[in-house]
């Protein structure tokens, strides 16, 4: 079913991991904007669905995904497809920062030199408007040619986020994007997203109930790689219809 309302739409996802599943039966939905959250408990297949989101299993021998997976109506694990150009489309944030050991600069416009040549003067444009929408051009914009690695974990996190956007995607996969940085720096990345709910879709791994609370408009619950519940944001922190998610979300297990 391929739905206007939605920019990517996965129906029974099942994944397997050298046949042990991992993932059973997942259907959820993105639209074109707004924040989802996924939450759950260590080992439920957070990341595992959310690397299914750009087929990032295709470079892990053994991995068998099953299901269907559309993105602009158009079936994303199709033979056709060119993964360079999907990955460009649906970007990767992960946990720990990851800028090359570049100058500031290098790290955004990397992305856009893959496969094209781009006049000097438009890759300056697109680096800064890749780092002012990460919020992060303010802190770096007299130091583009200093090393990455020299930044702060929160500003190396803004600089990878500024790196995913700069390749225009529609959508931002993040995997715990704050998690490996300290309460203030991690407030900083959130404000950041914040800002780009409007224009993207971000789906976005987190273990920290506040953020998902304070960021996200829906949130989909996962327990044993299994969907236990998908909802508003509010209803789930306030009005889990699952005991299960009621006991995660009061802190019971996890
Ligand atoms: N490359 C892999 N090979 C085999 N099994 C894997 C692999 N990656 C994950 N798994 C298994 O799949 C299940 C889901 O793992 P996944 O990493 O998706 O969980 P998660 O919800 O992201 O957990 P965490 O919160 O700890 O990051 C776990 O049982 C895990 O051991
Ligand atoms: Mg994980």
């Amino acid at each position: 079913m391929a739905d206007e309302k939605y920019l990517l739409t996965t129906e029974n996802v099942n994944l397997f991991y050298s046949g042990k599943q991992a993932l059973f039966d997942i259907s959820l939905y993105f639209p074109k904007n707004g924040i989802t959250a996924l939450i759950g408990p260590s080992g439920s297949g957070k990341s595992t669905y959310l690397r299914a989101l750009n087929r990032m299993h295709d470079l892990t021998p053994n991995v068998k995904v099953e299901g269907k997976f559309l993105f602009h109506g158009v079936d994303m694990y199709a033979d056709n497809v060119d993964l360079v150009d999907l990955r460009k489309r649906i970007g990767m944030v992960f946990q720990q920062p990851t800028p090359f050991p570049f100058s500031i600069y290098e790290n955004v416009a990397f992305g856009l030199r893959l496969g094209h040549k781009v006049p000097k003067h438009d890759l300056n444009e697109a680096v800064e408007k890749a780092l002012r929408q990460a919020g992060v051009w303010e802190e770096v914009k007299d130091r583009l040619d200093m090393n990455a690695l020299g930044l702060s974990g929160g500003q190396q996190q803004r600089v990878s986020v500024a790196r995913v956007l700069a390749t225009k995607p529609d959508i931002l996969l993040l995997d715990e994007p704050t998690s490996a940085l300290d309460p203030i720096s991690s407030r900083v990345v959130e404000d950041s997203l914040l800002d780009l709910r409007d224009e993207y879709c971000l789906i976005i791994v987190t273990h920290n109930m506040q953020q998902a609370a304070r960021i996200s408009q829906t949130t989909a619950f996962f327990n044993d790689g299994r969907l236990v519940e998908v909802g508003k944001t509010r209803d789930i922190f306030l009005n889990p219809k699952e005991k299960e998610t009621q006991d995660y979300v009061s802190g019971k297990f996890g």
